[in-house]
């Protein structure tokens, strides 16, 4: 089964069962600043599963793009990537456990759905701490299931919450969830025991390939506070393993989703890679890194990201110099990075019609990446050899690889990888305190932002939201409506906003945009909000920029008496202050470039 045969099967069969479908989200969350990217399908989802009404109504689901990158060491593997799409399944209040597993295991198993063999499939359940009970419901659920189908054996397994007790973070909605596994060797028919069951899953014989999240209590600062007000269900099941599953591999590079990809790394083999000093392993490996690598690099790219030195700007540089570093390494020809990210764009073309309107753009921004890290990669190197030369220990000092940073354009995540290869380690303490010393710091990225996990919704980012709205139109009122959001971060100290817009802001135009959002500020406007269908509340004219997050119906926030006169109108999920008088005095405190037609505030209320 083909990977577009299994995306179309997953959400028609919820579907059929009445739940909404929700095209994906952007990667990167729009009003959330305590993530760089979305982890987990359920991310967007946030505000409704801790109660607030959703749109579509109360079942909903989703194929959502995801990134991850604490596993980068890891990508090339048999089962990590840094991008991956999860397949989701949300009740928000309405079904709950026995309907969620029974449909899971449906879809699994029978002939509409993907028809797995019901032999080769394991779960577990919660098995209860001082939070909450053993979950006997989900078990006895499993049981009736398997006996039913004459499923023999052990396949029942109750863990504790390392295992099975999901959240997104300190502070999420959370529950106890049921883990579905299927066995890829085929050779375990009659069940097994605890600790077979353990021992099968760590030698990756059996995968995990849904998680069935019952999502009861709220978490806060890491502890859990109490019940949320509706019983919800979350599942999630990786798309990429599910393709792999589907197709009887035991790898999802081997899948149809890689086959155009990794034809074009093999076109851009030279006689290099021939002689490439590495293993056929080792050649394997590297060639799934920078197949990875782009395929991220891609899909961030068309939502919006480019390549930076802070925050998911970072990221996707970090990814491409990475790339382009392998790509040497195995022998490929220089600028390959261009072609492979086209291949990339037409595997995802027909899924993401941002990737497919992009292409040209998304291909000459790697491109460009690739030449900017050629121009001093060479040298780079030079100077990485020169300092291990020259180098006593195994250490490389903190100032050394602020050197290969800031000259050569070196991501110290790289360097430190680069040593690790000929044993050697980087002084990363050193090396921070040296950043710290020459750079702004704001400008340090993630670690500015938010402890508070998810879904911060503090009163002062709120203020900052809202004054991110007034900040946004006052901007299209002084430079024209030419100004569209690029992104937003919000951290309890400012708010950042970045849009579309080429030249720097005279002083002039700074104190006309500060003093608009004062005024209204000043004539304390209500906030509003409504519900629309999403053609009605396109034409009201409100603000929208990411076209493709909404469904039928979309909320939409203004900031005036009424729709017609609001000041500011935007598609948004909230939350906002009730009265612009809450937001004190407004001010800009920075205006600059971040990339090419793009600028930078950074603003704060006092
Ligand atoms: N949130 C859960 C996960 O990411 C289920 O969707 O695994």
């Amino acid at each position: 089964m083909n990977s577009k045969e299994i995306r179309q099967k997953y959400l028609g069969f919820f579907e059929k069962r009445g739940h909404a479908i929700l095209p994906s989200t952007s990667l990167v969350p729009e009003n959330d600043p305590s993530v760089l990217f979305n982890t987990a399908g359920m991310q967007p989802l946030v505000p409704h599963l801790l109660g607030e009404k959703h749109p579509l109504g109360k079942r909903l689901t989703s194929i959502q793009k995801c990134v991850r990158t604490i596993d980068l060491e890891s990508v090339g593997d048999n089962s990590h990537a840094t991008f991956f799409e999860m397949m989701g399944n949300w009740s928000l209040g309405d079904y709950f456990k026995k309907e969620s597993i029974n449909w899971s295991f449906e879809l699994l198993t029978s002939k509409e759905g993907f028809g797995l063999d019901a032999n080769r499939l394991y779960v577990t359940c919660f098995e209860g701490d001082e939070n909450a009970p053993k979950d006997e419901e989900s078990a006895g659920i499993w049981k009736e299931i398997f006996d039913k189908n004459g499923v023999k054996g052990n396949r029942i397994f109750f863990m504790s919450a390392e295992d099975n007790w999901w959240s997104a973070g300190d502070n999420s909605p959370c529950g106890a969830d049921t883990e579905i596994f299927y066995d890829l060797t085929n050779s375990h028919k009659e069940g097994l025991t605890h600790e077979e069951f353990i021992k099968a899953n760590s030698a990756q014989e059996l995968v995990e390939i849904w998680n069935n999240v019952f999502m009861e209590y709220e978490k806060k600062d890491g502890k859990i506070i109490g019940k949320l007000a509706n019983k919800n269900v979350d599942t999630g099941a990786g798309f990429e393993r599910f393709a792999m599953v589907l197709n009887g591999k035991d790898n999802f590079y081997d899948t149809d989703l890689f086959d155009e990809i990794f034809s074009k790394i093999e076109e851009q083999k030279t006689e290099l890679s021939v002689n490439s000093a590495l293993s056929e392993k080792e050649a394997l490996r590297v060639k799934r890194i920078i197949a990875d690598h782009i395929r991220t690099s891609v899909m961030l790219i068309s939502d919006g990201v480019t390549p930076s030195n802070t925050d998911q700007g970072y990221i996707l540089r970090r990814l491409l110099r990475r790339a382009v570093r392998f790509a040497d390494n195995l022998g490929l020809k220089k600028g390959s990075l261009f072609w492979i990210a086209d291949a990339v764009v037409s595997t995802y073309a027909d899924i993401y019609e941002n990737v497919a309107k992009q292409r040209e753009t998304i291909k000459v921004t790697i491109d460009t990446e690739e030449q900017k890290f050629r121009n001093t990669l060479s040298h780079g190197l030079k100077e990485f050899d020169r300092i291990v030369k020259k180098m006593e220990g195994d250490t490389i000092s903190g100032k050394d690889a602020f050197v290969l940073f800031s000259t050569y354009g070196f991501p110290i995540e790289m360097t430190i990888e680069m040593a690790g290869e000929i044993e050697k380690k980087i002084d990363r303490e050193d090396f921070d305190e040296e950043m710290k010393k020459h750079q702004d710091l704001s400008r340090s990225g993630a670690g500015q932002k938010f402890k508070g996990g998810m879904g911060d919704t503090s009163d002062i980012s709120i203020k900052y939201h809202t004054a991110t709205h007034l900040l946004h139109q006052a901007l299209r009122e002084v430079l024209g409506t030419h100004v569209s959001q690029k992104g937003s971060n919000i951290t309890p100290d400012r708010l950042r906003f970045d849009f579309a817009h080429t030249a720097k802001m005279t002083d002039e135009e700074k104190q006309r945009v500060e003093d608009i959002v004062n005024k209204k500020i000043e004539e304390s406007l209500p906030v509003n909000v409504v519900e629309l269908p999403f053609a009605e509340a396109e034409k009201t004219g409100a603000l929208h920029f990411f076209g493709e997050k909404y469904g039928d119906k979309v909320t939409l926030y203004y900031i005036g008496d009424t729709i017609d006169e609001a000041f500011s109108k935007e598609f948004c999920g909230g939350p906002h202050v009730k009265n612009t008088s809450e937001l004190g005095h407004f001010k800009i405190q920075k205006e600059e470039a971040v990339a090419q037609g793009v600028r930078r505030i950074k603003a704060v209320l006092s």
